[in-house]
């Protein structure tokens, strides 16, 4: 391809990317093992084979750090938080934090998470079949409570419905990737409707705040995440000042709980449009579980669930893209990168890549099943990222999906509203637009 022709389509990518960043892939992206591009003055890489996947993100993870276009859009709700910091600051939390989300403690979450969806369950089950149900906006006010309650050990109740809002208006405002961060133009540059996110941020504080003082004032004991934070001193016998101890319970909360509620969301989806795949998925499950609820011993027995819910993490990433930015110089592909330089990997991208899956775009969770592992190649797949800043709760998060998706379909048939355009908007995370508007329609077992 001419330089002209390339420089065009990368211009206009990230012209489009404003709105939709995964409907603004040119088709020939996923063809294309690296993209090359200056633009202003800024050197643009856009990493399409898993070995410079690997060297950017694992091998040589060191030297990189996360661009502006996720600091920017996360920095007002998220502070110093550890999806967002860097250094010292990161690598001393990160430690700190890890063992929250230790596959040691998962048992004990998988029975919160599996009470907490029954709670969901018998809700809509007292709904009419007919009425017409957000499932985004119900799994996520589910995979809130599931967080809030095994991390920080409390129930939200009526502040559920509170924080929902907040990160929807905040969404709103924050929620596009803008072309200035995806260059690394300063922060001071003015982004339309930030102004708008002020009172989301207001809000989510105001329930955030509310949540570590019930804990602080609460004489029960906890062995969860937001102990971990109460108690810890550093080497001088220091506690964590207020500012990052808010920063790392926002963090947690919001890495913690709308990327599996999107994963599910999808899943569903994926389903009402297989029906094939949908059976085999239901005989899974009368098999292992005879119409009881799933357990954490279950997990291991639902090979065909977690094979659902990992292509579904597959066609719909929930984190769609990752940003980087080059501390040093590097040499990715044999081409030498410039200190500064702009490495950006898009799973979705990657997921779907013509070269490295067989029919990439069909919904095909057989190529997850034990023993298939050899059509996932290393670094092909990142749907939670890879090298050190991957992500801390997969195993919680791939349970919880697990557990819940085995739940929900035992006791529903989701059925997408009639006429109802599905779409995939990549933005912050990967939701679909305009919703997912679906009946619950009950099922009984035959
Ligand atoms: C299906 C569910 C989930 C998906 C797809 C997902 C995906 C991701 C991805 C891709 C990253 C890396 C971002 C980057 O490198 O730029 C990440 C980071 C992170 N995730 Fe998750 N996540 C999920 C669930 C969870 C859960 C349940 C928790 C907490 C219990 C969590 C906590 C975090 C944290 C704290 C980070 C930042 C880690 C760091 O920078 O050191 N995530 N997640």
């Amino acid at each position: 391809m001419s330089f002209t022709r390339e420089l065009l389509d990368t211009l206009k990518y990230l012209n489009l990317a404003r709105t939709n960043m995964v409907a603004a892939w040119p088709k020939s992206f996923y063809r294309r093992e690296l993209i090359h591009q200056k633009v202003l003055g800024r050197n643009i890489f856009i990493l399409n084979r898993p070995e410079d996947v690997q060297r950017v993100m694992v091998s040589n993870a060191g030297n990189y750090k996360k661009s502006l276009a996720n600091r920017q859009a996360l920095k007002p709700i998220l502070g110093q938080g550890l999806f967002v910091s860097e250094g010292k600051l990161w690598e001393r939390q990160r430690k700190l934090l890890s063992p929250s989300t230790h596959r040691n403690r998962l048992k004990g979450y998988a029975q919160t998470m599996v009470e907490t969806g029954r709670e969901t369950v018998e809700k809509l089950n007292g709904s009419d079949e007919s009425q017409i149900v957000d499932l985004t906006e119900e799994l996520t006010l589910l995979t809130s409570d599931i967080i809030t309650r095994t991390m920080f050990g409390v129930k939200l109740g009526e502040r559920n419905q509170l924080l929902y809002q907040a990160f929807q208006d905040y969404l709103a405002s924050h929620g596009r990737i803008h072309m200035s961060e995806l260059i690394g133009l300063p922060a001071w540059i003015p982004r339309p409707g930030q102004g708008k996110g002020k009172a989301a941020v207001r809000l989510f504080d105001s329930v955030i705040l509310s949540v570590i003082e019930q804990r602080q004032k609460s004489n029960d004991r906890h062995d969860d995440l937001l102990e971990m934070l109460l108690e810890f001193r550093d080497e001088q016998g220091e506690e964590m000042g207020f500012t990052l101890l808010r920063d790392e319970v926002a963090s947690i909360y919001l890495a913690g709980h709308e990327t599996t509620a999107i994963t599910l969301t999808w899943a569903f989806y994926l389903l009402h449009e297989h029906p094939e795949v949908k059976q085999k998925l239901w005989d899974e499950l009368e098999s292992v579980l005879e119409g009881r609820d799933p357990t954490f011993d279950d997990v291991p027995k639902l090979a065909y669930t977690r094979a659902v819910v990992e292509e579904s993490l597959r066609l719909y990433p929930p984190v769609h893209v990752f940003s980087r930015q080059a501390l040093g110089k590097d040499v990715v592909a044999g081409i030498p990168v410039p200190k500064g330089s702009f490495m950006t990997i898009s799973s979705y991208v990657l997921h779907r890549h013509k070269l490295l899956w067989e029919n990439p775009d069909a919904f095909e969770p057989e190529r997850f099943l034990p023993g298939r592992s050899g059509d996932v190649k290393q670094y092909s797949y990142i749907p939670f990222g890879a090298g050190p800043r991957i992500c801390m709760g997969k195993h919680f998060g791939l349970m919880e999906a697990v557990l819940l998706l085995a739940l929900f379909a035992q006791h529903y048939d989701c059925k997408l509203k009639s006429g109802h355009p599905v779409e995939p908007l990549g933005r912050m995370t990967l939701r679909p637009h305009m919703g997912m508007p679906m009946r619950m329609v009950k099922r009984s077992r035959s």
